[in-house]
Parts: C-alpha cells; structure tokens; sequence
C-alpha cells in the first residue's frame, strides 16, 4: 500500500532527516532552519513552549503545510509533501489531538474509517479479523471490537487512533500530545503501546509538555525554541538542563520555577543554568 515498503529502513537507519526547515505565516517565522532525524525503532520526543513550533513542524510532515524552505528527506529520498494524502502514501501517520473518532461506531468500523480501497474493507469478517490481529500484537486492552468508541476509556480511544494509523503500514508515526487528557494507568497504557509500535520498527515522534512521560519513552529528546532547535537530549539529561533549553533560561530562578511546574522539582540542584 505504501510506495516506500520496498525500500523500508532497517531498525536504527534512518527514516526521516530533515535539513534547514523552514515555515513563515506571514511576517510570523514558525520555524526556522529545523533540522531533524528520526531513525527506525527509535522514538524522538519534540518539546518546547507553547508556540516554539511543534504542532507547525508535525504539520509540515503530515503534508497540512508546506514548508517555506529545505529539505525532507523520507526513507532514503527527497520528498514533497504537498497533501496528507501524500504523507500517508509515502508512509508517514499522523494521530492529531483530537483522534477523529466516530463516538457511534465500533472499534472495527473506526479502524477501517477512510481505508475503504483497502483489499479487506466491506468483508466484515475480514476486517473484524484483522482487527483482531492488530490489536493483539498491540496487547491492546480493548473488550470487544464491536464496542462502540463512546463506551471506551481515553486511553483506549488513543490505542484505536494509533492502531487505524498502523493499518496503513506507515514507517513514521507522529503523535501529538497522546497523554494530554489520560490518568496515570492509562497513560501507562498508551506509553506502552507506543514502545510496542517502536519495535515494530517504526519511527515515532511524540510531543508532549509532559517530562516524565518523555523520558519514559523517548530515546531522544529534540527541543524547540521559538522556532529553532534548541538542544538535543537523552531521556538520562538533568531535568535542570532540559527546562534551561525549553525556557531559554539563563536564570536559575527562572529554570527552578519551570521545573517545579513540571513536577521535577530537584532541590539539591544548585548551578546557574
Ligand atoms: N496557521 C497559522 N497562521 C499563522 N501563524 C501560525 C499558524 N500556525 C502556527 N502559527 C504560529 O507559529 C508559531 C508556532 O506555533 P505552533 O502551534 O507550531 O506551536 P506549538 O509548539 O505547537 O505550541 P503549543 O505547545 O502551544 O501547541 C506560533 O507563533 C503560532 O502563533
Ligand atoms: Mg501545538
């Protein structure tokens, strides 16, 4: 189904680079210069402040905007993402905030949403059956794929938005905020599933204003500021570290206050930033 199956990347070869993006709106630089990889079997974590330009950059790669200048390069070519339709041939999924589930419909009929030129579509049992499937390599704790979407858990809404994307057989998955709105066990849950997706061997990038959950599965950190990459980082970096790169801190007051908003407050830290 996609066009880049044949020339998939092996886990650790890199999936996506991009070099010197960059997107204006207007007199507005939403991004400038970003440059970016995300190898096979790795998760890269984007994060920064509010406005530093992560929803645009998710949305340059999922063919929403088109940048303003440099290159994207997708499984070993440069690619022009000029529609969603684009991203998602080429192998590059998108699972926004808002999930855009049908609440009426079952877990099966929201799998298959949008998929109907696929080769199962319109077999109900073989769709019921893939389902099934898919959602047992997830270890996917749905009851039944004939549960209606209104029925379920936050947690399980993102686990069926994850796994329609997975359908497609995509190489990148982009995931934006997926424990924004989760309690602790279901964010465990959903953590889990994306660390599952990750040794399928996909690329996955999420974002996320929460700390602890990046560090929980992300391999590599990349922040941005104001448009503009501002550190790469290990899930093993100093909390103090990280808030100074996303604030632009200098002052170590500044960087304490942000870190205890983000619930790693460390009170023996005790440099400048
Ligand atoms: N469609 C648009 N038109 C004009 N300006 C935009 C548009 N989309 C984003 N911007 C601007 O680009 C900058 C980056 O915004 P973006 O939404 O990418 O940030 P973000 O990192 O996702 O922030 P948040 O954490 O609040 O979601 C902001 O200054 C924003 O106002
Ligand atoms: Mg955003």
């Amino acid at each position: 189904m996609t066009a880049t199956l044949e020339n998939a990347p092996a886990k650790g070869e890199t999936v996506l680079r991009l070099r010197g993006v960059s997107k204006n709106f207007g007199a507005v630089s939403a991004l400038t210069d970003i440059e970016l990889e995300v190898k096979a079997g790795e998760v890269v974590a984007l994060v920064g402040d509010n406005g530093a330009g992560k929803s645009t950059l998710v949305k340059v790669l999922a063919g929403v905007h088109q940048p303003s200048a440099g290159t994207i390069e997708f499984c070993g070519r440069q690619v022009t993402l000029d529609s969603p339709a684009k991203a998602l041939d080429l192998g590059i999924a998108t699972v926004f905030q808002d999930l855009a589930l049908c609440e009426n419909l079952d877990v099966v009929a929201n799998l298959f949403l949008g998929h109907e030129l696929s080769p199962w579509a319109l077999d109900e049992v073989a769709m019921e059956v893939r389902a099934w499937t898919l959602l047992r390599e997830l270890a996917a704790r749905i009851p039944s794929v004939r549960e209606p979407i209104a029925s379920l858990s936050g947690g399980q809404r993102q686990t069926v938005a994850i796994a329609r994307s997975l359908l497609l057989d995509p190489r990148l998955i982009m995931l934006d905020e997926p424990t924004a709105a989760l309690g602790v066990a279901q964010t465990a849950e959903v953590l889990n599933l994306i660390e599952r997706v990750r040794d399928r061997g996909l690329g996955v990038i999420i974002i996320s204003h929460n700390m602890e959950d990046v560090r929980a599965v992300a391999d590599r950190i990349v922040v941005l500021r104001l448009g503009k990459n501002n550190g790469v980082f290990t899930p093993d970096s100093s909390n103090q570290e990280l808030v100074s790169a996303i604030t632009g801190a200098t002052d170590n007051s500044v960087s304490r206050r942000a870190e205890r908003k983000s619930g790693h407050a460390q009170e023996s830290h005790g440099g400048a930033a």
